[in-house]
Formats: structure tokens, sequence, C-alpha cells
């Protein structure tokens, strides 16, 4: 150990006997020292690991350390949310997660943590649309003919999604709302292994973030049918938005933040908030995101405590929507 670091140590040992800084603050000071783990809630090859791996890469050049990837999956996110939520606070173990984190205290009534306070937000990353897809057999070309083979299928169509309130759920519970639709689920741990079931024909459709749906779609082994918004996306212009499909309160925008334990020490908070917003401001990065119509959020919205706002904020919302849409943990399986 260094003579700085010894002084250092030894200024806040005793600022920590004045009362005036607490135990833990100068690993904190030090920190990372080791590799970091990243957690991944999904299953490999889906959006959330997509993202994460472009933000790891980056992230690891600004704290002189390795964030590595690990891959936590099943029931819609929540192991490895708990996964997270069990660690210690030391920003060793962090959580990359979506707005699937704030739908499932409203769809999961044995969640092992309160959503509400078992995390601390370290900023928020992309927003995007979603984009319906279906294997390349389908009868149907175009959106509208898709929505009228649906009615005219109903429950004989299989929807792929990726465990019970992930992002590919939800949308497809608005889908069914907007065009009265009663489909049959086919769950997965992450919409990576369903849209390998989409290409090779195994299940009709998947509502997928566009950061996996637009390369699947451009390559030509899926038929894009509906971006579930009102802007088109760049590369895939040829693709329907919702209203364009006549269904334009098929709506959703996707985000995903990402997260320490809660009680992380706040030095540790600030230095992997501005690694994130190092990370978002990356050349490459943008340019990953643009490509598949996806959005890092503008730097107004990268501190903990905007990610915080809109954390508690959608907990209330799908909270609402999902009880105006009549689902419950029991309904939704
Ligand atoms: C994934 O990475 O598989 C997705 O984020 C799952 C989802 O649709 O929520």
């Amino acid at each position: 150990m260094s003579f700085a670091i010894r002084c250092r140590r030894l200024a806040l040992a005793l600022l920590v006997l004045a009362g005036v800084a607490r135990p833990g603050d100068a690993a904190a000071d030090d920190y990372p020292t080791r590799i970091i783990t990243l957690v991944v809630p999904f299953a490999a090859g889906g959006p959330s690991d997509v993202i994460a791996r472009l933000l790891a890469h980056s992230m690891s050049q600004t704290l002189g350390q390795q964030v590595i990837v690990e891959n936590v999956a099943g029931a819609g996110g929540t192991i490895g949310a708990a996964r997270v939520a069990r660690t210690a606070p030391d920003g060793y173990t962090l959580l990359i997660h979506h707005l699937a984190l704030t739908a499932a205290p409203s769809l999961y009534s044995n969640l092992s943590y309160d959503t509400r306070t078992a995390f601390t937000p370290l900023g928020l990353i992309n927003t995007g649309p979603m984009v319906l897809v279906g294997r390349k057999t389908l009868a149907a070309q175009t959106a509208q003919e898709l929505v009228a083979y649906f009615k005219r299928e109903g429950d004989k169509i299989t929807m792929a999604h990726a465990g019970v309130g992930s992002n590919a759920h939800l949308c497809a519970i608005l889908l069914s709302q907007a065009i009265g639709l009663k489909q049959v689920y086919v769950p997965y741990n992450g919409t990576g292994p369903a849209m390998n079931d989409i290409v090779t024909g195994q299940v009709d459709a998947l509502c997928d973030q566009s950061t996996t749906a637009v390369p699947q779609i451009v390559s030509g082994t899926v038929r894009g049918y509906i971006v579930t918004s009102a802007t088109p996306i760049d590369a895939i212009k040829e693709v329907a938005t919702a209203p364009a499909a006549g269904l334009p309160e098929f709506d959703m925008a996707i985000w995903h933040g990402l997260y320490a334990p809660k009680d992380t020490p706040p030095a540790v908070v600030a230095k992997l908030n501005k690694a994130l917003a190092i990370a978002l401001a990356d050349s490459l990065v943008i340019e990953r995101f643009k490509a598949v119509g996806t959005t890092p959020f503008p730097p107004s919205e990268w501190s903990p405590e905007a990610h915080k706002t809109r954390f508690l904020a959608e907990i209330d919302r799908w909270g609402g929507l999902l009880k105006t849409a009549g689902v419950t943990p029991a309904t939704a399986r």
C-alpha cells in the first residue's frame, strides 16, 4: 500500500472517530479494487444482455477494473433482481434492469425484496420502442393482415415472451387489449431464446425490444410487423408504426437503468454514475444504440436522483395500468 493511501486511510479513521465519516468510506475511496459483476436478469443474447455488454466494455475502461456480465435469468427478471438485492452494498455486484423491475410488485405476490427500497438507482440508460415480429412462414405479410389473422385465429396464436412481467409479456398484454386477442403465451428466460424459436418457426410471434428485433428484421430472419410507437425506426422504416397499423393505443417505450443494492456508499454511487455517464457519451455506444432504434437518456436525466424519481413513478404507473387491465399475480400466468 502506498504512503499516500496509508495517510488517506489514517485521516478517514480519525474522521470516523470524530463522527464525520462512516466506516466503509475508506473502501469506497479506493473503489474499485477488483472485478465488478453486472447481473443481467435475462438470458444471453437478448436486449438487456446486449445493452449490458456495451456498457460493461466502456465502464471497465473508465473504472480500471473489469466489469463482467453474468446472466441470472428466470421469473421475468425477478430472480436476478433478488440475487442483487441480497448482496453486500459494496459496488461489486450491480444490476441492469428495465421497466419490468417496476411492474413486478403488481405481478408477483412472493418477491423476496421490497422493490421500492431494495436498490440504489445509479442512472438511467436507454429508452426505445418494441417491435412485434413474427415467424417468416406466417401467412400475413403486413401489419393489417397480421391483425386480421390474429383476430381470425384467436387462441391458436402462440406468443413468446420472456417471463411474467417482462417487457415482451407486458407488450403482449397491451396487444391483446388493443385487438381483443386471446393468444397462447409461451414463456422463455429471455427474448434471446424466444427470438431463436421465432427464427426457426417454433412459435408465431414475439414483441421484442428494438435492440434485438431490428438486426433480425434487417437480416430477413423474421418479419417485422408493428413498432410500438408513433415514430418509425430509421433502420426499419418499412415496418408500420402502431397508429399506421390502426392501433394507436398499442404504445410502449421500454427503459433500462443501472442499480446497486440499497445502502451503497455515496462515493461508490458517484464513481459508478460517472462511469455510466462516460459510457452514454461514448460515440461507439451512441452509434450502436442508434443502429438498433434505441436512444440514450439525455444528460439531464443521468443523475441517480432522476433515475430514482422515474423508478418510483413507474412502480405507481404500472400498478395502475395493470389494475385497470385486470391483470393480477393470479391472472398474469
Ligand atoms: C431480455 O433481455 O430478454 C429482455 O429484456 C426481456 C424482456 O422482454 O423484458
